[in-house]
């Protein structure tokens, strides 16, 4: 599998200034940083962003709270990064994350779950060119 994934550090998490103690674990855990920036989606973006999940009953919500502060986006490598930093960040659920990771440390809810990781290759590339241009990776 790939060698890259694409995450955010979410609104609550960024306004709770977990920025620094996430991108720790996340160098800690060997992945390095391609790709960073501190900016925001607008409303439009994040369904654009989110538009998997257009129609399920949760996509008001997730895009109002992900539109709702700014937010830290990155692309990072590591050998297999797409299934090692799914289980670095835990369970959509923080409720059924395993002890130590960022989700288990970090979030409060099913909505405000801190981070987002990439569940596929494919989508790892989608979201990466969503945020950033050539230019703006190593
Ligand atoms: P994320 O990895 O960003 O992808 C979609 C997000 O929708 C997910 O994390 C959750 O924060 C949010 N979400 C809210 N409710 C649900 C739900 N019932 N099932 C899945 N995702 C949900």
């Amino acid at each position: 599998s790939g060698n890259q994934t694409f995450t955010i550090i979410k609104p609550v998490a960024v306004q709770k200034n977990y920025i620094g103690p996430i991108l720790h674990m996340i160098t800690e855990a060997g992945f390095r940083i391609k790709a960073m920036k501190f900016t925001y989606l607008t409303k439009i973006q994040a369904m654009e962003f989110y538009s998997v999940h257009a129609g399920k009953y949760f996509f008001e919500d997730l895009t109002s709270f992900m539109s709702s502060g700014p937010i830290v986006a990155a692309i990072l490598e590591k050998e297999n990064a797409v299934e090692d930093y799914r289980h670095l960040i835990g369970a959509t659920d923080p409720s059924k994350a395993e002890e130590g990771t960022i989700r288990k440390l970090y979030a409060e809810s099913m909505s405000h779950n801190a981070v987002h990781g990439s569940d596929s290759d494919e989508n790892a590339i989608v979201e990466s060119d969503f945020f950033f241009s050539k230019t703006e990776r190593y």
